[in-house]
């Protein structure tokens, strides 16, 4: 792990656990799970569908409380408490009935504290990061007008421009085709690498892990535990072309030939079921 020692993590989880019940079957979907990402660290989370990524991130947002373990963030105790993350979920989340630059700002209004801040000047700088993005002829538009790879980039900017210091980034490229989603990829690492928020990225693709992460913890299927912890070892900023160096390609076969183990073991228990 590449945490400086002496600094509070922005965030650590520590042997969280939880599980759903219904009437009839308990569900445990994570085992655990002990994690941290360190100040201005960009931390994936790679697993199968269904394994509970989504879940750790509603109790990283206190929307679920663990059934044991604990989450930290900056070394404060947050198990449970709500407003302290910025959060881009799996769904494009944009309201309709706002403009592309009413959405953006929406993250300052929800935070706590606010109501109070310099609202001309964060539209000032909303307009900026938008223009910077190539949206800003869009500001004023409905998000009905806009792409699905634009939509994303606007939902990005909200929770970059949000004031909570964690970003969580639940799978934001997945409904996006392939080509929108390898532009979005270094479009989210060059604003990434010039901006260094504490990050923790959700993906299931091993390439998207590898391309922008210093860390990516690699989780089992349900109920969810860390499999392997691997450090990315590529310098920043990181070149385009690195998806073609032999290292990089190396390290992604190993994290398939991991992922495929993984898979192969619950279709053993499970008879092929997924999800
Ligand atoms: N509030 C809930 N109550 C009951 N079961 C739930 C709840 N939330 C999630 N689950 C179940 O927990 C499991 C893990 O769901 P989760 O959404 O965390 O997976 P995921 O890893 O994010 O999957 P995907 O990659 O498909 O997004 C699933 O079986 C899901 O049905
Ligand atoms: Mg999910």
């Amino acid at each position: 792990m590449s945490l400086n020692t002496g600094e509070e993590a922005a965030l650590k989880a520590e042997q969280v656990s939880i599980t759903f019940q219904d009437r009839k079957k308990r569900l445990p979907v994570l085992q655990d799970i002990s994690l941290a990402v360190g100040q201005g660290e960009f931390v994936s989370l790679l697993g199968p569908s269904g394994s509970g990524k989504s879940t750790l991130f509603h109790l990283i947002g206190g929307l679920l409380t663990p059934a044991q373990g604990r989450i930290y963030m900056n070394g404060e105790d947050v198990t449970g408490m709500r407003g302290r993350i910025s959060y881009m979920p799996q769904q494009p989340a944009l309201f309709p009935w706002l403009t592309t630059l009413d959405n953006v700002l929406l993250g300052q209004e929800n935070a706590p504290g606010s109501g109070t801040g310099p609202r001309r000047e964060a539209r000032t700088e909303a307009r900026h990061w938008l223009d910077e993005v190539g949206l800003g002829k869009f500001a004023d538009a409905y998000p009905h007008m806009l792409s699905g790879g634009m939509q994303q980039r606007a939902a990005f900017l909200r929770a970059m421009l949000s004031p909570q210091e964690l970003m969580l980034l639940d799978e934001p490229f997945s409904a996006l085709d392939e080509l929108t989603r390898s532009d979005m990829q270094q479009w989210l690492l060059h604003m990434w690498e010039r901006n260094r928020r504490s990050v923790l990225f959700i993906t299931h693709s091993i390439e998207e892990a590898l391309l922008l992460s210093d860390r990516i913890y690699v989780l089992s299927a349900r109920p969810a535990s860390i499999l392997q912890v691997v450090d990315v070892p590529f310098a920043r900023p990181r070149r385009e072309e690195i998806t073609t160096d032999k290292e990089f390609v190396e390290l992604k076969r190993e994290l398939s030939r991991w992922m495929r183990e993984e898979k192969a073991k619950k279709s053993a228990v499970w008879g092929g079921d997924s999800a």
